[in-house]
């Protein structure tokens, strides 16, 4: 799967600007605050229908301007497919899939597939165990709308369990929660083995992609401690017991204090963990063989790569790492974002350059 094509219209520091794509190693080149990250940024909303950084939508309408859109082109097995989406001041948006608006933005999802990297995403070895739950969650929901809609409902009846354990009267609360328990532990058994199969397929891979780009040196490893296995109906049945085991738990503190919303992995790299031990280039490392890995998974269960998205990647690897990384993109289209372009950091690969300045296309 590839993008062609991407039209920014007054979009963070774009007014009007088109870009076109090939199917192979484009980077976006550029001075310090030009726009790279932007266009980045752009590519990954019109595959999720989320920005990677922004915390509100609206934040992406070029100053001063009242409505944003970007639009773009991808090819893929099953044909073309073009997505807009438009950014309103009241911090709506619409989206539109081959010129049909869609009402659910879950509808988005798996339309146009995409892994991203920037240099936040460091947050996900370093940092809380919500970057690891985001990191699957965005992922899985790109493999499958049904793991989107369950983790939908998921956090709607949680955030009812919590209101409800907050309430003063204990023998309502008790009537009342095993209503909800049964439907938390269905939703939380369809998200709990979608997690279990996606880091089961995902820990042999990332650990080869970690491996040659270190050069044989680091073996990566991955555990998770959720401890529920088997099928649906297992996890569901034992998520429910254990539940009602934790009430007492939950009344005093007011809130759920286990399921999916408190999974989180653990990486270590030679034995010893990554948070604690490794370098900057060691993390930076870890997190890109995920991508990776996520990106090879995608092959595996759709028979096409996504597109994958590296803004700001090379920094901090050494020349060695950024010429292994290209090697390892297979036949992937990648979108690169660089400050200093040199091909040798390509591995001497065609590249598509794309230099920009002020939010323009620099012909
Ligand atoms: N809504 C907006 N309207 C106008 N400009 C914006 C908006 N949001 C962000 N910008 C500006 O866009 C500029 C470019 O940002 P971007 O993050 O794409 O830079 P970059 O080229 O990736 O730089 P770097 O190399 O530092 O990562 C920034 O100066 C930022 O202030
Ligand atoms: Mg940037």
């Amino acid at each position: 799967m590839f993008i062609k094509n991407l039209t920014l219209k007054n979009f963070r520091n774009y007014s009007n600007e088109c870009f076109n794509f090939t199917n192979g190693i484009n980077v976006l080149t550029g001075s310090n605050a030009q726009g790279k990250t932007n266009a980045a940024e752009a590519i990954f909303f019109l595959c999720t229908g989320y920005s990677p950084r922004a915390n509100k939508d609206k934040q992406v309408i070029l100053y001063g301007e009242e409505e944003a859109e970007i639009s773009g082109t991808a090819e893929s097995l099953y044909g073309e497919i073009s997505v807009k989406i438009k950014f309103f001041k009241n911090d709506k948006k619409s989206v539109y899939i081959n010129g049909l608006q869609v009402l659910k933005i879950g509808e988005l999802f798996g339309n146009v597939k995409s892994v991203f990297f920037n240099p936040s995403e460091l947050k996900l070895v370093q940092e809380s165990p919500e970057d690891r739950r985001r990191f699957m969650n965005i992922s899985l929901s790109q493999m499958s709308k049904n793991y989107f809609y369950a983790l939908s409902r998921y956090n709607k009846i949680l955030a009812q369990r919590n209101n409800l354990l907050k309430n003063k009267d204990v023998s309502l609360i008790k009537e009342t929660l095993p209503v909800w328990d049964k439907q938390l532990s269905t939703e939380a058994a369809k998200i709990i083995k979608g997690r279990n199969e996606f880091l089961e397929e995902l820990a042999p891979i990332a650990e080869e992609k970690q491996r040659f780009l270190s050069d044989g040196k680091e073996t990566l490893k991955m555990k998770t401690e959720s401890g529920y296995t088997g099928s649906l109906e297992d996890i569901s049945y034992c998520f429910f017991q254990d539940l009602q085991l934790g009430l007492e738990k939950d009344l005093y503190f007011g809130f759920t204090n286990l399921g999916p919303h408190r999974d989180d992995i653990k990486f270590t790299l030679n034995d010893k963990d990554v948070r604690v031990y490794s370098s900057q280039g060691q993390q930076r490392t870890v997190a890109l063989s995920l991508k990776l890995a996520e990106a090879e998974m995608f092959k595996n269960r759709f028979g096409e790569y996504p597109i994958v998205i590296l803004d700001d990647v090379l920094s901090e690897l050494d020349l060695k790492r950024q010429k292994r990384l290209s090697s390892s993109l297979n036949d992937m289209q990648a979108v690169f974002t660089c400050t200093e372009f040199s091909k040798a950091k390509f591995s001497g690969k065609n590249v598509n350059r794309i230099k920009i300045e002020n939010g323009k296309i620099k012909k």
